[in-house]
């Protein structure tokens, strides 16, 4: 999953005018038995997000993708929507020179651009533009933007393509893969990355990736096949929405289209890890990961016990944290200039457990609450 060359299909119209637009990266092998219907309801969950497109990951011989493919664009034709492929490479190479995909020769790209880098992926006439994985903090850090910067440096003008993900967790010891990276207020962090770096595109990862615990759309009780083909200890996605990650993007993405977004309704999102990071073994998860050239750290030294939450808001207001019936008044480490928009911070878990009940009041006035589902 780490093909930094992005090749742009686009379903409906010519692409000539270059316009800002966010794509959510979409994981085809896990769509194996999706629907039609299955996935008009993927689109039309993206479309009031303001998602303009998925980037549909399709891996090397994959027997289903073809069906897969027929069904998607069927349903995105249908309702108006975009899909171009991103080729999946990551892993097990080599691959060969050149492929045949639906009749359609295509060639390859083999190369782990990331590990080489923005300079040489840029030799002359090898790309249009690129997208960076880099979309995690290292370790115990929150996240800065000097790899977006690296890549701006290169490309001279060339379309970037900037990363955003609302965390990472992955155990799944068939794919060689156990490790978290921090998340805790990337989700908030990172669109303010956004915002500031104005890059061309923007690629949410994942719309459904529920193997590295990042995707913001639905969960199906068909699509977790990767869990058993993974040898993972358990399904860690199941019973795990993220859609609450959806919540603000119509706001962060018309402000970074438009420089401008309305606010219909007020909304609160918050969330946490559902145990202390000391409570139990680290089951060999590592924080940061070795198998990318990463310094390793324990686990629980990089992620932090704490409920964060996010508020789009028209004017400030009271946030309380109550877990387990003990409750903090909250504090906002971020707020909007100009008092409207998206409000953001975080409470030490503080060794209490329990039920998590954030509240947001004014003048005492209890105005929105968010309970876990
Ligand atoms: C599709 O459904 C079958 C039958 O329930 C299941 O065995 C398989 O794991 C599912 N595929 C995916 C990708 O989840």
């Amino acid at each position: 999953m780490k093909l930094l060359i992005f090749l742009a299909i686009f379903l409906v119209g010519p692409c000539q005018v270059q316009a800002k637009a966010v794509f959510a990266h979409f994981m085809v092998g896990n769509a194996a038995n999706y629907s039609i219907s299955n996935w008009e309801n993927d689109i039309s969950l993206a479309q009031p997000a303001h998602i303009d497109a998925f980037a549909l990951n399709i891996a090397y011989n994959d027997p289903t993708s073809a069906d897969s493919l027929l069904n998607a664009f069927y349903a995105a034709n249908s309702l108006g929507f975009k899909l171009f492929l991103s080729f999946d490479y990551a892993g097990n190479g080599p691959w060969p020179e050149e492929d045949v995909y639906n009749g359609q020769p295509f060639v390859s790209t083999f190369e782990d651009w990331s590990s080489l880098g923005a300079k040489a992926a840029l030799e002359p006439g090898v790309a249009d533009g690129l997208f960076s994985w880099a979309a995690w903090p290292w370790g115990g850090n929150d996240m800065n933007t000097y790899t977006d910067a690296s890549y701006l440096q290169f490309l001279i003008g060339l379309p970037y393509m900037m990363p955003a993900s609302p965390w990472f967790f992955t155990n799944l010891p068939g794919y060689n893969k156990n490790w978290l990276w921090r998340g805790d207020d990337l989700w908030y962090d990172r669109w303010q990355q956004i915002l500031f770096v104005q890059p061309e595109f923007v690629e949410i990862i994942s719309w459904n990736d529920y193997g590295e615990s990042h995707y913001i759309g639905p969960l199906y009780d068909n699509a977790f096949a990767l869990f058993t083909i993974g040898q993972g200890p358990y399904n860690y996605a199941a019973n795990m929405p993220h859609d609450g990650w959806r919540l603000f993007l119509p706001f962060v993405i018309d402000t970074y289209k438009n420089g401008i977004a309305s606010i219909t309704q007020e909304g609160l999102v918050s969330w946490y890890r559902l145990n202390p990071a000391t409570t139990c073994a680290t089951g060999e998860t590592t924080g940061n990961t070795a198998s990318q050239l990463q310094i390793e750290f324990e686990p629980y030294g990089i992620v932090q016990d704490k409920v964060f939450y996010s508020a789009l808001l028209a004017s400030s207001a009271t946030v309380t944290v109550s877990i387990g019936g003990v409750v903090q008044t909250g504090t906002w480490e971020n707020a909007p200039g100009g008092g409207i928009g998206i409000y953001h911070g975080s409470v030490p878990f503080n060794g209490d457990t329990g039920e998590v009940i954030v509240t947001i009041s004014r003048s005492g006035t209890y105005q929105l609450e968010h309970r876990p589902l």
